[in-house]
């Protein structure tokens, strides 16, 4: 499956899987009724590598961002998102963004990726397990979620770029 950088050009593809995504409150710490262009502000913010997914090529499926977690001496920890349009998921697209933008992370030079508040809730839990990552902790009850209530948000980690990564 193709992906790759996008472009500014392919925000309107984005968009809707993202509103569809954060509307639903069920993963995303953002606000459910983020507008078009402070959506558009966080995903494609300057200091963030956007990828597309493409399946077939030409039609975006899912989109990814990887950036810096933390500044300065610090800044070569990174993090990432993953959204997958819900209309696709389950068909390895998630998975398959998640190698692309770790090769990546490896590549620019990054050490780790953390993840700051995975809902402990997400199946997603469950693919970043199988890609290395671990749960460093827990915020408890930090997430309201539209149906199992308050939940706890995942701190979670993998190193980068060492032998055997
Ligand atoms: C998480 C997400 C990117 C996964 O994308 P996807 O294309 O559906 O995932 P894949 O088809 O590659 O599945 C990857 C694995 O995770 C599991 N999985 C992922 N999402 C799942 C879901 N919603 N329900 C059940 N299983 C899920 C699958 O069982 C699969 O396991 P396998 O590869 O061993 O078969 C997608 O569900 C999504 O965009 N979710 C909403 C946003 C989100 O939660 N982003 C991550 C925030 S931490």
């Amino acid at each position: 499956m193709p992906i790759r950088e996008a472009t500014p050009d392919d925000w309107p593809r984005i968009w809707p899987f993202w509103h569809r995504i954060v509307a639903a409150a069920d993963t995303y710490t953002w606000d459910p009724d983020t507008p078009e262009e402070a959506a558009r502000a966080l995903w494609m913010a300057p200091d963030k590598r956007v990828y597309v997914a493409e399946d077939p090529p030409g039609q975006v499926v899912g989109s990814a961002y990887l950036t810096p977690n933390y500044g300065g001496p610090a800044s070569r920890v990174a993090n990432a998102g993953f959204m997958v349009d819900p209309d696709h998921g389950g068909r390895g697209i998630g998975r398959a963004l998640a190698e692309h933008v770790l090769a990546e992370a490896t590549a620019h030079g990054y050490r780790a990726m953390v993840f700051n508040a995975v809902v402990e809730t997400n199946p997603a839990v469950g693919l970043w397990t199988s890609l290395g990552f671990t749960v460093l902790g827990t915020v408890p009850e930090a997430f309201e979620h539209p149906r199992h209530g308050w939940v706890g948000l995942h701190i979670m980690y993998r190193a980068l770029g060492r032998p055997g990564d």
